[in-house]
C-alpha cells in the first residue's frame, strides 16, 4: 500500500465516517431543499438567489482574515506546516466577496426590470446578519481563538467541498426553472463550482497529512467541519425564510 493510500485511509476512517450525519442533515435542510426543489417558482428561486448572495457577502468578506488568523493561531501552538499552509490559502480567497455584491446587483436588476416591489441591492448587502450569517460568523472567530484553531481546516473543507457536491445541484435547478440567462448572474457559485475542487483537494491533503502525524486531532475536526455545515444550513434557512412572500 502506497502511503498516499494509507493517509487517505486516515481520513477516510478519522474524518470522513464521522461526517455523514451532518453532511445528510444539510441536504435535508429546509433551506437547501427549496433552492433544489425542480417545481420551484422562476420567480421564488430569484428571490432566494437574491437572499444567497446578498446575506452570502458577510460570509465570504472575512474568509481571508479568518483562515490567516487560524493559520497564525496554528503555528504559535507549534503547528508550523498546518499554519503555513493554511496561510497560504488565505492568499486565494481575498475579494471573492465582490462576485457576490456583483451577482447581487445583477439579480436585483432582473427582480426589478419585471415590475415587482423594487429591491434595493446595497441595502440588502449591508443590513444585519441574519440569524444563520451570525452563527457561521461566530463558529469562525470562536474556533481561531479556541485551543484548536485547525478546526478552520475543517470548517474550510467542509464548505469548499459544498462547492462542488451542492453548489451544481442549486445550479443545475437554475437553469431548469430560471434558463440560462439567470445562471450567467451568478459569478459566484459559477466560479466557485471550478476553484474550489481545487481548494478541496488541498484541504484534504491536509486533513491527510495532520490526521497521520496527530490522529488526536480528528474529535476537533469532525466538531468543526459538522458545525461549518449546521452553520451554513441555517444561512439557507434564512435564505428561504427571505423570499417567501409576506
Ligand atoms: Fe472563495
Ligand atoms: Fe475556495
Amino acid at each position: 500500500m502506497t502511503s498516499i493510500e494509507t493517509t487517505n485511509d486516515v481520513v477516510d476512517e478519522l474524518y470522513e465516517r464521522h461526517l455523514e450525519p451532518a453532511r445528510s442533515r444539510y441536504t435535508r435542510g429546509r433551506g437547501f431543499e427549496a433552492g433544489a426543489n425542480e417545481v420551484a417558482s422562476d420567480e421564488f428561486l430569484l428571490r432566494f438567489l437574491i437572499e444567497f448572495c446578498s446575506l452570502g457577502v458577510q460570509m465570504t468578506e472575512p474568509v481571508d482574515r479568518w483562515i490567516r488568523g487560524a493559520g497564525t493561531r496554528c503555528c504559535a501552538l507549534g503547528f508550523d506546516d498546518l499554519g503555513s499552509a493554511l496561510i497560504r490559502h488565505a492568499e486565494h480567497e481575498a475579494g471573492h466577496h465582490e462576485m457576490l455584491i456583483a451577482d447581487t446587483h445583477r439579480l436585483c436588476a432582473a427582480w426589478n426590470s419585471e415590475g415587482r416591489p423594487p429591491l434595493d441591492a446595497d441595502a440588502l448587502v449591508n443590513r444585519p446578519p441574519s440569524a444563520g450569517v451570525q452563527a457561521y460568523i461566530d463558529l469562525h472567530e470562536s474556533t481561531i481563538e479556541s485551543a484548536e484553531p485547525w478546526g478552520q481546516l475543517a470548517i474550510e473543507y467542509e464548505i469548499e467541498l459544498l462547492s462542488v457536491t451542492s453548489g451544481p445541484v442549486l445550479i443545475a435547478n437554475v437553469a431548469r426553472v430560471c434558463g440560462p440567462d439567470r445562471v450567467a448572474d451568478l459569478s459566484f457559485l459559477e466560479d466557485h463550482i471550478e476553484i474550489d475542487a481545487g481548494h478541496t483537494v488541498f484541504n484534504r491533503r491536509q486533513l491527510a497529512q495532520q490526521l497521520s502525524a496527530h490522529p488526536e486531532m480528528a474529535p476537533g475536526l469532525v466538531s468543526a467541519g459538522a458545525a461549518a455545515l449546521d452553520a451554513h444550513a441555517l444561512f439557507l434557512d434564512d435564505c428561504l425564510d427571505g423570499a417567501l412572500p409576506r
